[in-house]
């Protein structure tokens, strides 16, 4: 079940967050972005826990997905490509944008699924290992 996350989620959105980056955002980073008006950060809850969460920002008619962070032990079940359903059809009107490692096939493939397409590399956009970003974008509907 998708629902709204908000102040009260911080921990589980730190639990995922740990589980799935190499540099996890602190608790004071994501308190500060889920109290900002501009983010929507979406969950996935399976019998009470928040086992995924998709943040993402909107301004006029762009959305910047943030992060998509699956536990590890609740991958491969569609969870990813249920949050993002959600925010393409909630953001049919915009233009969605978000950057990847080269090196992350299964965000890739997950995008591409979704008919994003890849339209810029940024050159060692990443550190702790530095590496190139890919961007991608899918185009709004209208
Ligand atoms: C990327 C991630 C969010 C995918 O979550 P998920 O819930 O397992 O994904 P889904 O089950 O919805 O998979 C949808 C599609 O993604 C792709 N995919 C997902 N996992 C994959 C893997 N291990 N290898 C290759 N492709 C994969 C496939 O195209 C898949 O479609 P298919 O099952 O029909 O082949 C998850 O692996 C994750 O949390 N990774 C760590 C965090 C991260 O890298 N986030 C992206 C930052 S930009």
């Amino acid at each position: 079940m998708i629902i709204n996350l908000n102040n009260e989620h911080i921990n589980d959105i730190f639990l995922i967050e740990k589980d799935c980056f190499f540099e996890p955002k602190s608790k004071k980073m994501i308190e500060n972005e889920i109290n900002n008006k501009i983010y929507t950060f979406l969950g996935y809850k399976i019998n009470q826990k928040i086992v995924a969460y998709l943040n993402y920002s909107v301004v006029l008619d762009e959305v910047n997905i943030g992060n998509i962070g699956v536990l590890k032990e609740y991958r491969n079940k569609k969870i990813a490509s249920k949050l993002l359903e959600k925010l393409i059809c909630d953001n049919a009107f915009c233009d969605i944008f978000l950057e990847v490692r080269e090196s992350n096939l299964p965000a890739i493939n997950l995008y591409k699924k979704f008919k994003f397409k890849q339209i810029a590399t940024r050159k060692n956009y990443y550190k702790n290992p530095s590496e190139n970003a890919v961007i991608f974008k899918k185009e709004k509907n209208i």
